[in-house]
């Protein structure tokens, strides 16, 4: 065992003086955007539950009355005793929200990726991603033994010279992306992929984590522009916007035919919690029936992006890029110090050298508060260098 702890205590100290060391911080959610951390009120600019539908009084109660009348857990994966009823009412709703015939819940948006992504693909065949898709969207990828290829990011003319390189050598081939990226709050070419999709046969799959409920009426980025993007898989998650837990595909019937008899984390998995399951229809309710307020979240994010003469948000998170870890911790900390928690995100998450302030913006912070936090980052975050923001 010695071994053993010496191998992690290295690993740590080198995280440590590359300031990458991550650690766990309490902070629990007051109401809305409010937070409590260090026995500290603060307002949370970086928490994704863009429409504060985790505390809304409807999804809260679906969530009670479905735990008392089903109990706290599945009991089991879904193919064997874990299918309880609220699943199809769930299922039928995304996939109507999305457009498609069918939809298949997972435990989580990290496990949809993990287990669709090799149910379609296997060796011989050819993945492309976005070279910033999440780190789900790679580790499905991965697990397929197939070709892994990456096109640099948004760059379709790139991602089409890599495919038509590879393609013929391949037997299928799929094209991930995020369509709303984590860590950028920039929108994937979607029109353009599917077309680029449709002329090599791959197939197309976006990952709507950060798009459902706040784009496109909440219907999400493939529905944001004048006519819907041709993307025959829809993947995303219930843990953002939706504000519980929970990650989904929506597709066509036999695609969802087979992922629920081939995905190794729908099958060997157990199902979500009914209260869960009630909590996500009661939210994709209230967001069918008021599509103006899934629109506040990127008003909110463009007052930012006005204020502070950042290029307009496309979504509700705004990345302000700093440099290098040191930098974007000092940021942060300047910003708690005022009572705003902006977390700073850095490498391996972002890429070397890109570390950042992560802006999330929610349909519950006020103008005046957004305005507060503009005028901080302004004037004292990108109005000095990064290495007096450092001291
Ligand atoms: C783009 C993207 N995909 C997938 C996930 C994973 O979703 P979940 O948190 O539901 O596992 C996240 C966030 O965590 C994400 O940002």
């Amino acid at each position: 065992m010695d071994s053993l702890d010496a191998f992690a205590r290295a690993k740590l100290a080198a995280l440590d003086r590359s300031n990458l060391r991550r650690s766990l911080v309490e902070t629990a959610r007051l109401d809305g955007p409010w937070v409590q951390r260090d026995g500290r009120r603060m307002l949370s600019f970086c928490c994704n539950d863009y429409l504060n539908l985790s505390i809304h009084p409807s999804v809260v109660a679906a969530a009670l009355e479905a735990t008392r009348q089903y109990g706290v857990g599945a009991g089991g994966s879904r193919l064997v005793t874990g299918n309880h009823p609220l699943y199809a009412a769930l299922e039928q709703r995304l996939a109507r929200l999305k457009g498609t015939d069918d939809a298949c819940v997972f435990g989580s948006g990290y496990l949809a990726n993990a287990g669709i992504i090799p149910s379609l693909a296997g060796k011989g065949d050819l993945l492309l991603l976005d070279e910033l898709a999440h780190a789900c969207i790679w580790t499905g990828s991965h697990l397929t033994g197939g070709t892994v290829l990456s096109f640099r990011h948004n760059d379709v003319a790139h991602a089409e010279r890599l495919l038509a390189g590879a393609r013929a050598g391949h037997r299928h081939a799929m094209i991930l992306t995020d369509s709303v990226f984590s860590m950028d709050g920039d929108l994937a070419p979607l029109h353009e992929l599917a077309a680029l999709a449709e002329r090599h046969d791959a197939w197309l799959m976006t990952d709507d984590a950060h798009g459902i409920g706040v784009l496109g009426d909440g219907r999400g980025a493939v529905h944001a522009g004048d006519r819907p993007a041709r993307v025959p898989l829809q993947m995303g998650t219930l843990s953002k916007a939706i504000g519980g837990y929970g990650g989904y595909l929506c597709a066509s019937r036999p695609v969802i035919d087979l992922i629920r008899t081939r995905a190794r984390t729908f099958i060997y998995a157990t199902g979500l919690p009914p209260g869960t399951v009630a909590a996500a229809i009661a939210a994709l309710d209230l967001i069918a029936a008021q599509p103006a307020y899934a629109a506040l979240p990127v008003r909110k994010a463009r007052l930012f992006t006005t204020l502070v003469g950042l290029p307009e948000a496309a979504s509700p998170i705004v990345p302000l890029i700093l440099g290098e870890a040191p930098t974007a911790l000092a940021a942060s900390r300047l910003l708690a110090e005022a009572g705003f928690l902006v977390s700073a995100i850095r490498p391996p998450t972002v890429p070397a050298g890109t570390a950042r302030l992560r802006f999330t913006f929610t349909a519950r912070h006020t103008d005046e508060a957004i305005t507060r936090l503009a005028e901080l980052v302004r004037d004292r975050i990108m109005g000095r260098s990064a290495r007096r923001v450092h001291q």
